[in-house]
């Protein structure tokens, strides 16, 4: 069974104009999984309804069995964690301590077992030591990774992560990806991250959607997601860097490719090979 099935989808805003066109989406248990798309495609608007903040127009959510509807919602929302493209949006209390305990003592949770999920959160996002800083003096990346152990404390099976690269250097972005690596591979969540940023998404994801004006327009592996590029380019979006360099080389003849990297180190593999032949 699928642990996310989306199902024909529609959402509209007030003015009534479709802002998600009949979606159709299934998520395994254990997925990395990248929703592409140019700004205005819809992704945060899927992600709303993926925790109940907004209610489809017509067709369902399921998680693990369960319809995402009113009278699900508390167990909908303990399943699926979900963090807000901007952490200022998401981090409300004084102090990191009072901000990772809140879910839990909504959950009921108290005594040791409280403070050991605390411990446990702030050492898997590296944040040892913070907790009585306020979340707001913290830095960008900073203010990302206490979003996360806030989410993470929970014991989410999903995560849904809105532009989570979007407000972060280049090393807060590094710092991530490995991070959101870790709590994929080593705690078994399932990740679902809303991107338009394609250099990221082949380093994070392993099934791509491509999101467009509201409509799934692809969806595959990341290699066959990319592989489209013409289609990615019509729809305001390009190839990673590193692919788009391999494409130039190729097409000028300096190599001879038939598949283009999309990472440094597969772009490092295909050159190699090159000098070998
Ligand atoms: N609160 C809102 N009221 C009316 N229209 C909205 C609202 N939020 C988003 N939209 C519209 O819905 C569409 C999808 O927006 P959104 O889900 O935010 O896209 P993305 O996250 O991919 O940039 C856009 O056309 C946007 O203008
Ligand atoms: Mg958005």
């Amino acid at each position: 069974m699928e642990l996310i099935d989306v199902d024909k989808v529609s959402y509209a805003y007030g003015d009534g104009s479709l802002a998600l066109k009949d979606v159709n989406m299934k998520i395994k248990s254990g997925e990395k999984v990248a929703i592409l798309g140019p700004n205005g495609a819809g992704k945060s608007t899927l992600f709303h309804l993926f925790n109940g903040i907004l209610k489809p127009k017509s067709g369902t959510i399921t998680i693990n069995g369960l319809q995402v509807c009113k009278k699900n919602l508390v167990e909908i929302r303990r399943m699926v964690g979900m963090v807000f493209q901007d952490s200022d949006d998401q981090l409300f209390n004084s102090t990191v301590r009072q901000e990772i305990a809140y879910g839990l003592l909504n959950m009921g949770m108290s005594g040791k077992e409280l403070e050991d999920t605390i411990a446990w959160s702030l050492k898997v996002v590296g944040m040892t030591g913070y907790d009585d800083k306020s979340p707001h003096n913290l830095s960008g990346g900073q203010k990302k990774r206490i979003a996360l152990a806030s989410v993470l404390a929970m014991k989410p099976k999903v995560m849904v992560l809105d532009e989570p690269t979007a407000a972060l250097d280049p090393r807060g972005v590094y710092k991530l990806i490995k991070l959101l690596d870790v709590i994929n591979k080593k705690l078994g969540i399932t990740l679902i991250f809303a991107t338009h940023d394609v250099d990221t998404v082949p380093l994070l994801a392993d099934t791509v959607y491509l999101l467009d004006k509201g409509k799934i327009v692809k969806g595959g592996t990341t290699q066959e997601v990319f592989n489209q590029k013409e289609f990615i380019r019509k729809i305001d979006l390009r190839l990673p860097r590193v692919a788009h360099l391999v494409e130039i080389l190729d097409r000028d003849g300096a190599i001879n490719v038939d598949t283009l990297p999309l990472t440094i180190s597969q772009a490092k593999n295909v050159l190699e090979s090159q000098n070998k032949n």
